[in-house]
C-alpha cells in the first residue's frame, strides 16, 4: 500500500483527457493505496481566473471527483487553498529551486510563448512547479498517477527533494510518477498532435465532462483524422485514428487490435459515431450523479472534512520543514 498524491486544476470544465488520464485512475487506486486527491485551486490563478467562476468550478470539480466514483471512505479529497500548508512549503521550495530548472520546464515554456511576453506572464506560471512539488512532498507521497505531461514535474519534484535531504537532512519521501501506457495523453480533438485541455480556447477540441449528448457527437463528427481510409494503431502517422481507437478502448475495455480488427473495411465515420456513443453511455450515470451532487451540496462537505485531515498531515511535515531550516 503506498501513500498517493494527485490533483486536477479547476480552471474549466474537466475533460475527457482528466478522466482517463486521472480521475478514472484515481478511482481503481483508492481501493489498494492511500490516497489523497486535490483540486488545486491555487495552481489555477497561475493564469488570470474570473473569481466567480473559479468559485463555481472548484464547486463543480468537488462534486465531478465524487460522480465519477472517488470516495471520501476511502480516499482523503479536499482543495489545495483550503490547506494553507501548500504555499508555505511552496515558498520555501521555490528557494531550493534554481532559476535555470525551471526555465528548463516544457509546460512553462509552451505557456508563456517564449521571453518576448515576459511583461505580461506572471511570476507564479514560472514558480508553479514548486508550488506541485510542495503539494505531493507535503503527504510524504511515494507514488503520482499522472498524465504524461505532468512527468517532467514530477522529476523536478524528486530533485528539489532530494536536494532538500542533502542540504538539510532527510525530510521526504522521493515520489515517482505513476503513468499507464493507455489514456496517458488523450489527444485534442481538432489538433491529435497536441494533448486535450480544459484550457483550450477551442472547445470543440476537447470534450467536457458535461457536454450534451449532442455536443460529444458533433464534436467527434468533426475530430480531425487523415487523408487514409484504414483505420489501424499508429501513433505517430495516424493521431487522430488512434486517439479514438484509445478512448473508444477506454470507455468500453475492448482491445485496441479487436477494435481494428473489427473495423476492417469500415470508415472513419463508423468509428466516430461508436466512439461517441460510447462517450455518451460512459458520461451519462456520471452528469445524472454529478447534478445530484451539486443540488445537495455534499461534495462540498466531503471535501471541507477532507482538508482537516489532509491539514494535520501536511501540518507534520511542514513541522518538520521549519526546524530543518532554522524557523
Ligand atoms: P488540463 O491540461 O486539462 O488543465 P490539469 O493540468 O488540471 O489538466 O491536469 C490534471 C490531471 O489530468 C493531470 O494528471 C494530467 O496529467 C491529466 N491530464 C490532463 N490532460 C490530459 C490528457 N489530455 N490526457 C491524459 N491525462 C491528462
Ligand atoms: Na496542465
Amino acid at each position: 500500500m503506498a501513500r498517493v498524491f494527485s490533483g486536477i486544476q479547476p480552471s474549466g470544465k474537466l475533460t475527457l483527457g482528466n478522466y482517463f488520464g486521472a480521475l478514472s485512475r484515481f478511482v481503481k487506486i483508492q481501493e489498494t493505496d492511500e490516497c489523497m486527491y486535490c483540486i488545486v485551486d491555487q495552481h489555477a490563478i497561475t493564469v488570470p481566473q474570473d473569481p466567480e467562476a473559479l468559485r463555481r468550478q472548484t464547486i463543480e470539480a468537488c462534486a465531478m471527483y465524487l460522480a465519477c466514483g472517488i470516495d471520501p471512505e476511502k480516499a482523503i479529497v479536499f482543495v489545495q487553498s483550503h490547506v494553507s500548508a501548500h504555499t508555505e512549503l511552496a515558498w520555501m521550495l521555490q528557494c531550493v529551486a534554481r532559476m535555470g530548472e525551471l526555465g528548463r520546464m516544457t509546460q512553462f515554456k509552451d505557456k508563456s510563448g517564449g521571453g518576448a511576453n515576459a511583461d505580461v506572464v506572471s511570476v507564479g506560471l514560472f514558480t508553479y512547479p514548486a508550488l506541485m512539488a510542495a503539494d505531493i512532498l507535503l503527504y510524504q507521497t511515494e507514488r503520482v498517477p499522472v498524465g504524461i505531461d505532468q512527468k517532467q514535474h514530477i522529476e523536478l519534484t524528486r530533485d528539489l527533494a532530494e536536494r532538500f535531504n542533502r542540504d538539510y537532512g532527510d525530510t521526504f519521501t522521493i515520489p515517482e510518477p505513476w503513468i499507464e501506457e493507455i489514456g496517458a495523453k488523450i489527444m485534442a480533438l481538432d489538433e491529435p498532435t497536441k494533448k486535450m485541455s480544459k484550457s483550450s480556447p477551442n472547445p470543440n477540441s476537447y470534450i467536457s465532462l458535461l457536454d450534451t449528448p449532442e455536443e460529444i457527437k458533433k464534436k467527434f463528427a468533426r475530430a480531425t483524422t487523415d487523408s487514409e481510409r484504414e483505420i489501424r494503431y499508429d501513433r505517430e502517422a495516424k493521431p487522430g485514428i488512434s486517439n479514438l481507437l484509445e478512448i473508444l478502448s477506454l470507455c468500453t475495455g475492448e482491445s485496441i487490435e479487436s477494435i481494428v480488427n473489427r473495423y476492417q473495411g469500415k470508415g472513419y465515420g463508423d468509428l466516430k459515431r461508436e466512439v461517441a456513443d460510447s462517450v455518451v453511455e460512459l458520461l451519462t450515470p456520471i452528469q445524472a450523479k454529478f447534478h445530484r451532487l451539486l443540488e445537495s451540496g455534499e461534495a462540498v462537505d466531503a471535501f471541507r472534512e477532507g482538508a482537516k485531515k489532509a491539514r494535520e498531515i501536511a501540518n507534520r511535515t511542514l513541522q518538520k520543514v521549519r526546524e530543518r531550516m532554522g524557523f
